[in-house]
């Protein structure tokens, strides 16, 4: 956290009226939220309670039901092919499941982006491949020639976060970046995330279930809860809420608001 100023009359991403039906499924309501520029937000909420599904439609990658989605002034909901490419240059996205070709060495994973978009030198990639490597705590020289089915989870998802940093991007979206890793991987990825908002400005959007990590890190923290957002704060104000859900959330307590069905 980094006590700092933010300007929330003008958010680099907006999210308004987000309704998201799967078949006959609602999972996202009315999913309301902005994330300032320069910021961290962590999402949470309970497993299956939509948090991948709201960042997938920040890059696009799903359409709303209904509703709009502003990145940096262009709506991702309705925008062209061209456009969604233009914003998608400025967005490193962190899967879940830190996807990668199955096909391609870990080298080839990461410099990925970098040609798409650009037309660097080999020996510029392969600097900032290595670099990107290494800045995620992963001996470069020898996981670059591997395939990621020969990498451990935790490799696999430190691999993920050097390909979505790799372009420098203005915004970053990390969909459960620390889960599977050991707590001081967690620390490394956690303190990577704070140098990165520091150093480059980068907007950040945190979904994990990582408390201690949570709060490390976030300026913000909004939590999803039967398709809405029910609770949205500072980091401080966030920890001393009163609402009885984010409460229970908390304290991982199953005795609350939120019921669970046996
Ligand atoms: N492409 C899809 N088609 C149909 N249903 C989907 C699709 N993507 C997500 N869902 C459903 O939407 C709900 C929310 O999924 P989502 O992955 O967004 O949850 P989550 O909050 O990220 O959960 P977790 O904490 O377990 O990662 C789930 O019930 C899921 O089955
Ligand atoms: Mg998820």
């Amino acid at each position: 956290m980094l006590n700092r100023k933010f300007d929330l009359e003008n958010p680099l991403i907006k999210i308004e009226g987000l309704q998201k039906i799967f078949g006959t499924k609602e999972v996202l309501k009315d999913v309301n939220l902005i994330f300032p520029k320069g910021s961290t937000t962590v999402i949470l909420g309970l497993s299956g309670s939509g948090k991948s599904t709201i960042i997938k439609h920040i890059v696009g990658l799903m359409k709303p039901t209904r509703g709009d989605i502003f990145v940096n002034g262009i709506n991702v909901a309705t925008c062209s092919e061209n456009e969604l490419r233009e914003v998608r240059k400025n967005i490193g996205f962190l899967f879940q499941d830190g996807a990668m070709f199955d096909s391609m060495n870990i080298f080839d994973n990461v410099a990925f982006p970098l040609r798409e978009h650009f037309k660097l030198s080999n020996k510029e990639v392969e600097k900032r491949v290595m670099e990107m490597l290494t800045m995620t705590g992963l001996d470069a020289k020898r996981v670059a020639k591997l395939f990621p089915n020969e990498l451990s989870g935790g490799m696999r998802k430190r691999a993920g976060l050097a390909r979505a940093i790799i372009m420098q991007p203005k915004i970053i979206l990390y969909d459960e970046p620390t889960s599977g890793l050991d707590p001081i991987t967690s620390d490394l990825i956690t303190q990577l995330i704070i140098k990165l908002q520091i150093e480059l400005g980068v907007t950040s959007v945190l979904i994990t279930h990582d408390m201690k990590e949570s709060f490390k890190c976030a300026d913000f923290l909004a939590f999803l809860f039967e398709g809405e957002i029910i609770e949205w704060a500072d980091n401080l104000a966030f920890k001393n809420s009163s609402n009885p859900y984010v409460q229970q959330f908390l304290s991982g307590s199953k005795d609350g608001p939120i019921q669970f069905k046996d």
